[in-house]
């Protein structure tokens, strides 16, 4: 049975903050603490949190939908996710770790930027992973990408994870790169990624991926991810697309900007 905190959502407006910057407190004993969304080394050193905020409260779907399409994508090409060698970036706990190994692919890789991450992981989700790197893939040690190499990655996914005060492009491309030729990526994105207003620079990574004709996208659809603390449906698109061509990635977050403002 997993641990149920008490949590207290605020009562004032939090749908103007950015959501990295949204609070809410969890009571321990008769003290509040104070925590952000993004706080997510002190989310995950205590057990059950993550998913009681996200999934249970705000109906966060995100793994399910992104895991459905990237089985349902895999199909209608004839292909099978039990054939997956798989990074998931931004593992976190593994919440989408559980979708892609009950889904039976062959091999999966976990990563995340924070050790809170692979520990509440090991802690709650022992054996998930084959193997779980604690790194920044945009100072990716060579070591580390040798060992992440040696799994054969043919197909990255990241959910919940990209923009945001997240993952940066560039750590994105980076972790591109590992995916073999004709390999698969399935990933999420606030739904403003698509158009100009976007800062995070995944509209432009995005688009110069597509463009370059290095993402071939099999399916683009928008959903409900989950909602705002206010009770506001946030909608994120699930992308499903196909790595093409070979030859680093990482670069064309920053090369060139004439072609898309
Ligand atoms: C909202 S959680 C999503 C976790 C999991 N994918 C899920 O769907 O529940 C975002 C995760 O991204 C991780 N993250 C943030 N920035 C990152 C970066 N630059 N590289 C790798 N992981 C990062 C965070 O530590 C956190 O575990």
């Amino acid at each position: 049975m997993p641990q149920r905190h008490h949590v207290r959502f605020p009562s004032a407006s939090a749908d103007d903050l950015a959501q990295d910057e949204v609070r809410f407190e969890v009571v321990e004993g008769d003290r509040p603490v104070r925590l952000r969304f993004h706080d997510y080394d002190e989310i995950y050193r205590r057990p059950g949190l993550y998913e009681q905020v996200f999934y249970d409260r705000l109906r966060c779907c995100s793994p399910e939908k992104v895991g459905d399409l990237l089985r349902q994508t895999l199909t209608a090409v004839g292909r099978n996710v039990t054939e997956l060698r798989v990074l998931d970036l931004g593992a976190g706990n593994g919440m989408m770790g559980d979708v892609l190994k009950t889904s039976g692919v062959a091999r999966l890789i976990g990563a995340d930027i924070i050790p809170e991450a692979r520990e509440a992981c090991y802690r709650d989700r022992p054996g998930l992973y084959d193997d779980y790197f604690v790194a920044d893939f945009t100072d990716l040690p060579q070591e580390e990408a040798d060992r992440i190499d040696a799994w054969s990655i043919d197909c990255l996914t990241t959910v919940a994870a990209l923009g945001f005060g997240d993952i940066p492009p560039e750590a994105f491309l980076r972790a591109l790169d590992f995916v073999k030729p004709d390999g698969w990526a399935a990933f999420n994105i606030k739904e403003t990624f698509l158009d100009n207003s976007d800062r995070s620079g995944f509209s432009r990574c995005v688009r110069r991926l597509i463009a370059s004709g290095r993402l071939d996208v099999h399916h683009l659809e928008r959903y409900q991810h989950r909602l705002s603390m206010e009770g506001t449906p946030l909608h994120y698109y699930a992308i499903v697309a196909r790595k093409r061509g070979s030859g680093p990635l990482s670069g064309l977050a920053t090369n060139g900007d004439a072609d898309d403002a």
